[in-house]
């Protein structure tokens, strides 16, 4: 077949351009697909490239924030513990404050208190809510002197600190003593903002020493007496003896025969009175006997009618057969101690002082019981009375609200220790006429075993025979030689013991008797009868000393002693009695 050639190769032409436009078309496309993989590569590249960037930065501050959290944490957890450090110093400074044994007080710059401690409270008796916005003015006994507060806010106000000793008062208004240092208190800025006040209670430690200065009184008291009571006691005998001599001479029942009694019991009360300061300051054993009480409360009767103003009246209760085991010089002394109390408490007014006696029937628990039971003495006045917080002080030694030179303070120590020792008690009152009241429980005695307060004086036995007295002592020598010349006895009376040893040497036989004072200078009464007795074996003595009773060292048959001052009663008996044997032999 033939084929048209042109209209082929038109054809075919047409063919190759639409075969080129295809290419070129799809080369294009194909470049361009290219073009465009490329930019999506690129594209793709840089996505992950910021991809990875951005989780990198991520990382980053997330490391970093977890980092910080960790470090806040930590940073949160040592505070924490810190405060719980300083909140548990805290509360350990403020335990130590609290519980300290010294009394701390805070107040602030104006002196207001902000704070007291528990031993504070202890201390003064205030509890806290009371004190607290008070200033510590209640606090004032009166002892430290206005210009000292001053000086302590003088230096308080300069920063400085103070010490020094306050008496404070308590709620119950007794006192404590307080060792006490103040001082100001800054804040880290410097600036004062408070007060501290730290002080130590010495009351107890204060007491212990009044006490040991009250015991040293005592001892210096004791020691006092016993160097007085020899010389005193000499004195008194030579006073009782003449005494005794010029109650003979006067006519019974005269003014002068009454004025001659007092003088002997005044003599005999300072002679118990001596023996009481001497057995108060050295606690001598006392000898306990059944007394007849109201022969007792009789004789201080009529003794203090003597001594004090005329216009007291005094009462006692009619006679009871009521005993009491006591010291009968202790008794007197009681009985005396209260009555003078009680006249010097009513004064120079008109007054009554009441002694009564009554067997409480139910005595206080604090005794012990006693098949004999107690007996209750009281002595009542219509004085002023005892205020109820002077109570206890009175009983103290030396206390006393008389004036310098009128009381020692001693007598109701003195008494309250003569109970004591009977194992008795004391207990103030009111009267029923609002004065003092002050009782004594003494334990009782059987009735009717009680000797007289007071030996009968009728019974001075007479004698005769030969005595030797000696006594360094002119005076009792002379007074005592007159009264044993009286009771019928012949007497040579020696001042010096040598020479009263010489002339007895010269007549042994002529002496029926010797007296002789123990404690004599150049030789003592021992020495002296020891000698003597080298003579006379069996030679009756009777000696009289000052001193406390020691045991006498001395040959042959023991010796009658008396204590000066002696009474002439007691030595008219000892001779008495010395002698009897003597003549029987
Ligand atoms: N009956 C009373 N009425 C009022 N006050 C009394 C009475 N008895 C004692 N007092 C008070 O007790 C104090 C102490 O008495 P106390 O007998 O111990 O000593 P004093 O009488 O002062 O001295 P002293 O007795 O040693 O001479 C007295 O100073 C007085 O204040
Ligand atoms: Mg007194």
């Amino acid at each position: 077949m033939r084929v048209d050639d042109a209209r082929a190769i038109a054809g075919l032409a047409t063919l190759e351009s639409v075969w080129r436009d295809a290419r070129r078309q799809s080369t294009a496309r194909l470049i361009d697909a290219v073009r465009r993989g490329e930019t999506l590569t690129i594209t793709g590249f840089v996505a992950m490239f910021l991809l990875v960037v951005a989780a990198a930065i991520l990382s980053t501050l997330i490391f970093v924030l977890a980092r910080n959290v960790r470090r806040s944490v930590a940073r949160l957890a040592e505070e924490l513990a810190a405060r719980a450090r300083v909140e548990r110093s805290e509360k350990l400074l403020a335990e130590v404050v609290e519980q300290s044994p010294a009394t701390i007080l805070i107040t602030d710059t104006g002196g207001i208190i902000r704070y007291v401690n528990r031993r504070f409270e202890q201390a003064s008796g205030w509890p806290r809510e009371d004190v607290i916005g008070q200033t510590p003015k209640f606090l004032e006994s009166g002892d430290t002197p206005r210009d000292d507060y001053k000086e302590i806010w003088r230096l308080l106000r300069n920063g400085d600190r103070w010490q020094g000793l306050f008496r404070n008062l308590r709620r119950d208004g007794s006192s404590f003593w307080v060792d006490t240092v103040i001082l100001p208190l800054r804040g880290t800025d410097g600036v004062i903002h408070s007060y501290v006040g730290v002080g130590e209670d010495i009351t107890d430690r204060r007491e212990a020493r009044d006490q040991v200065a009250r015991a040293q009184k005592l001892e210096a008291v004791g020691l006092l007496a016993g160097g007085i009571a020899h010389d005193f006691n000499n004195i008194l005998t030579t006073i009782i003896g003449s005494a005794h001599l010029a109650a003979e001479e006067a006519a019974t029942g005269s003014e002068q025969a009454q004025d001659i009694a007092q003088i002997s019991i005044a003599a005999r009360r300072a002679k118990a009175l001596v023996r009481q300061l001497l057995g108060f300051a050295r606690r001598e054993t006392s000898k306990s006997e059944p007394i007849k009480l109201y022969g007792a409360i009789g004789e201080a009767a009529d003794l203090l009618r003597a001594a004090i103003a005329p216009t007291i009246l005094i009462e006692t209760p009619d006679d009871a057969p009521i005993c009491v085991l006591a010291d009968q010089t202790h008794l007197h002394q009681i009985l005396i101690n209260l009555g003078t109390n009680a006249a010097e408490a009513i004064g120079e007014r008109p007054g009554s002082i009441r002694f009564s006696v009554d067997r409480p029937t139910d005595p206080p628990a604090d005794l012990p019981d006693r098949p004999d039971g107690w007996v209750q003495l009281c002595v009542d006045d219509d004085g002023p009375g005892i205020p109820e917080v002077e109570r206890q002080r009175v009983f103290d030694a030396f206390y006393t609200t008389k004036p310098l030179g009128k009381g020692s303070g001693l007598g109701l120590a003195v008494v309250q220790g003569l109970v004591q020792d009977m194992g008795g008690l004391v207990r103030i009152g009111t009267s029923p006429e609002g004065g003092a009241r002050f009782c004594v429980l003494l334990p009782a005695a059987a009735a009717g075993s009680g000797q007289r307060a007071v030996p009968d004086a009728g019974v001075v036995p007479h004698g005769h025979g030969r005595l030797l007295l000696v006594d360094d002592r002119t005076e009792i020598a002379a007074t005592f030689r007159r009264v044993l010349e009286r009771l019928g006895y012949r007497v040579d009376a020696f001042t010096a013991p040598e020479i009263a040893l010489k002339a007895f040497r010269e007549k042994p036989d002529r002496v029926d008797l010797v007296i002789s004072d123990v404690v004599m200078p150049g030789m003592s009464g021992t020495e002296l009868v020891t000698e003597m007795r080298k003579l006379r074996p069996d030679l009756p003595v009777v000696l009289w000393t000052g001193f406390k009773r020691a045991a006498l060292d001395l040959p042959g048959p023991a010796p009658a002693v008396l204590s000066k001052p002696v009474d002439p009663l007691d030595l008219a008996r000892a001779v008495h009695e010395a002698l009897l044997p003597a003549k029987q032999s």
